[in-house]
């Protein structure tokens, strides 16, 4: 946490700041184990000739979560979840004021708006397309009403077919797992076939190999730790340079590791030969290594452009494409990229940094069409301002800036990235590839 935010949390500093009339950004309720789903009861809201609220009642119910199905005016709700995929009409939108205004102020700090919906080129008519198509405004603007008070929105949509397939984004997006996740849309599809659920929800990675590029510091450690957490057998790889914390890193989750340049030729085959070697199988890739070398275009070095597409863009291009031509990556496997919102906006001096992390939506777009029939998702984050050494290097001006200009007003958690990351990487995720998911805390840069 940085120090604005560590002042806010404090009841003292948060009385000066307010006094003093400064934002105080508010703690998120993070994931820890055996804490419940939600931070209340969760509100089901199901507007006329919605098609998804039974498939949300299964999920939320299995997860343990309290449904309720009307509102009493009084009770506070850890989750409001919205089942829109009923609106076909302009007319028929005033259910969104009607269903959640009355709600809104109820909703629990860190609590959740999740709007369930149809995909507008599944529908029917054209009304019916721009109505579905409108929810997107609707819940971005929600994240930005409630995100003062940690609290966060995002948008679901459900493919003809998928309905049965919400249980792992619907966890994942009403838990303290998602903290630093708002104004998303996420796409539930039914493209790739596999799971929608694991035997254990409390370790939804028993019995998977993660491996992690990047592992030794910062998010790709953080990635390491939370998959140990939640189950998986990790293999740690980073640059030989980074072999002494790596090792270390690599001994504290009980994995193994492979001090690896992302960038060598025969960085694929050498990933192959390991995790064949010491674990049998690969059943999770992050592509998480990652670099900047920033300045102007104008005053860009040739090298500093070579070197951030060759290790954020090319090696992540190479080592999936291999690895599954290979049969490394195989039915049920998961492909992971980390992107970032200078990815989505650009950004001032980082044009090749942009561009390589463009790259890797682009890889996401192509190799998600392209693996899907073989049974493997590929999706990736893109985060906005997470606190890690590559921030620290940020000037002190852009990076308060990168901080509070967010609807939940703070920098995100390494764990905030890594929660994500693996949610995508979950077995039970079949149902979601092709998605580019912001783990940004909904910034205006980059929007
Ligand atoms: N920190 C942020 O705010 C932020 C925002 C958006 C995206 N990202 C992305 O998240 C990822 C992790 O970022 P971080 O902040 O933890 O960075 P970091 O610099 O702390 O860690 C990056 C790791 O990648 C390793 N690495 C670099 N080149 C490598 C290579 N050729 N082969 C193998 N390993 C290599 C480094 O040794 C290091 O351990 C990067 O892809 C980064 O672009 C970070």
């Amino acid at each position: 946490m940085d120090r604005y935010a560590a002042l806010a949390a404090s009841p003292a500093g948060r009385t000066v700041l307010t006094r003093l009339g400064l934002p105080t950004p508010p703690v998120l309720r993070r994931h820890e184990p055996g804490q419940p789903l939600t931070a209340g009861p969760v509100l089901l809201a199901v507007a006329d000739g919605g098609v998804l609220a039974d498939a949300a009642r299964a999920a939320l119910t299995d997860a343990g979560a309290e449904v309720l199905h009307s509102d009493d005016g009084e009770r506070r709700y850890g989750a409001l979840v919205l089942d829109a995929s009923g609106l076909t009409t302009t007319d028929s939108l005033t259910e969104l004021h009607r269903l959640t205004s009355p709600v809104l102020r109820r909703l629990a700090g860190s609590g959740r708006v999740v709007v369930l919906a149809g995909r507008p080129q599944d529908q029917k008519d054209a009304e019916a397309a721009v109505v579905q198509r409108s929810l997107e405004g609707f819940t971005r603007s929600v994240g930005k009403e409630v995100g003062g008070r940690g609290s966060t929105a995002q948008l679901v949509r459900v493919a003809a077919g998928a309905e049965q397939r919400l249980a792992s984004p619907l966890r994942f997006l009403v838990s303290a797992r998602s903290a630093f996740v708002s104004g998303q849309v996420v796409e539930v599809g039914t493209d790739v076939q596999g799971p929608d659920a694991v035997d254990d929800w409390t370790a939804p990675l028993a019995g998977q190999v993660v491996a992690v590029t990047g592992a030794s510091r910062g998010i790709g450690a953080a990635i390491a730790r939370t998959a140990a957490r939640d189950g998986a057998t990790v293999v740690a790889i980073d640059v030989p340079a980074a072999a002494s914390p790596l090792a270390d890193l690599a001994a504290e989750v009980k994995g193994s590791w492979l001090a690896l340049d992302v960038t060598s030729p025969d960085a694929a085959d050498r990933i192959a030969r390991h995790v064949r070697d010491e674990h049998g199988r690969l059943d999770v890739l992050v592509h998480n290594a990652g670099i900047t070398r920033d300045r102007r275009l104008m005053n860009l070095r040739e090298a500093d452009w070579r070197s951030v597409i060759e290790v954020n863009l090319a090696a992540p291009l190479r080592i999936t494409t291999a690895l599954a031509a290979d049969g490394v990556l195989g039915a049920g496997s998961r492909v992971v990229g980390v992107s970032s919102v200078a990815g989505i906006a650009g950004n001032n001096g980082q044009t090749n940094y942009a561009t390589s992390k463009a790259g890797v939506i682009g890889l996401v777009d192509r190799l998600s069409a392209d693996l899907a029939p073989r049974g493997i998702t590929v999706n990736a984050v893109a985060p906005g301002f997470i606190e890690t050494q590559m921030t620290a290097a940020v000037p002190v001006g852009i990076r308060q800036a990168g901080r509070r200009l967010a609807s939940l007003g703070q920098g995100g958690e390494p764990v905030d990235v890594a929660e994500t990351v693996l949610w995508l990487g979950s077995p039970a995720s079949s149902g979601v590839t092709g998605n580019v998911v912001r783990v940004c805390g909904q910034a205006l840069i980059g929007a």
